[in-house]
């Protein structure tokens, strides 16, 4: 993986039909998806439960861009090597998932991903200050996590503010939660590269007929593009 800050749309599986991954992880790179997200929840971090470490390697073999794992649990430590055995290539931690974030990160790195943080809506940039030469992407949820399909909340000031924090350091700023065509030029004009979107790539389409999926990740791209560069 080459670092760059082009727009990058990672649409989240968590939105995709649950009897197929193979078939919508194809579909939606297929049509263009740079990214492919993949929500882990424990029903205890956040109250909702999806995919463990065996779910997430049988995803493995059908992408072919990157595999991008936002874990929504806690504890994260135990489960590090096993989500590295199962293929991630980017492996996201909440802040707010542990007392040991910083020995969190050293371990995701030590295991040979790369190592994500996530802040909830409630948690400050500068909560990353410290953490910034262990971390190759912030995730700022523009949601409270747990599930997909909610309304966004504006943290495009949180944006701005890492985006100068980071300054040159080759670290992508993702935002999960509410990203469509409306809400993407705010964040990219903000600083953000990576937009998550589950609910508004795959509404409307199918594996069947996935060329809707193609016109909604054009739709994100091309409003984040539009703003993004006036900005
Ligand atoms: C929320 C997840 C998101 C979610 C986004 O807890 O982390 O990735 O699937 O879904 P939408 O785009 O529908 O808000
Ligand atoms: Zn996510």
């Amino acid at each position: 993986m080459t670092f760059d800050r082009s727009i990058k749309i990672a649409p989240s599986i968590l939105s995709a039909d649950f009897a197929n991954f193979g078939e919508e992880i194809r579909a939606i790179e297929g049509q263009g998806a740079d990214w492919v997200h993949v929500d882990v929840m424990d029903g205890h971090f956040v109250p909702n439960l999806t995919f463990g470490p065996p779910a997430v390697k049988a995803f493995r073999p059908h992408v072919t861009t990157v595999m991008d794992v936002h874990l929504m649990i806690a504890p994260v430590d135990p489960f590090i090597e096993a989500y590295a055995e199962a293929g991630a290539d980017i492996l996201t931690a909440h802040l707010e998932a542990g007392p040991h974030i910083h020995r969190t990160l050293q371990a995701i790195r030590a295991a040979g991903m790369k190592a994500g943080v996530a802040l909830n809506p409630g948690t400050p940039a500068e909560a990353v200050g410290h953490l910034l030469d262990l971390v190759d992407l912030i995730c700022v949820m523009t949601v409270n996590p747990g599930f997909g399909g909610q309304r966004f909340i504006d943290m495009t000031a949180k944006i701005r503010r890492l985006r100068a924090m980071i300054g040159d350091r080759p670290i992508h700023i993702e935002i999960d939660g509410g990203v469509d065509p409306t809400t993407a030029p705010l964040v990219v004009g903000a600083g953000a590269d990576v937009l998550v979107a589950g609910s508004a790539v795959f509404r409307g389409g199918s594996v069947k007929n996935a060329s809707v999926y193609g016109e909604n990740i054009r739709a994100i791209r091309t409003a984040a593009h539009a703003l993004g560069s006036a900005a």
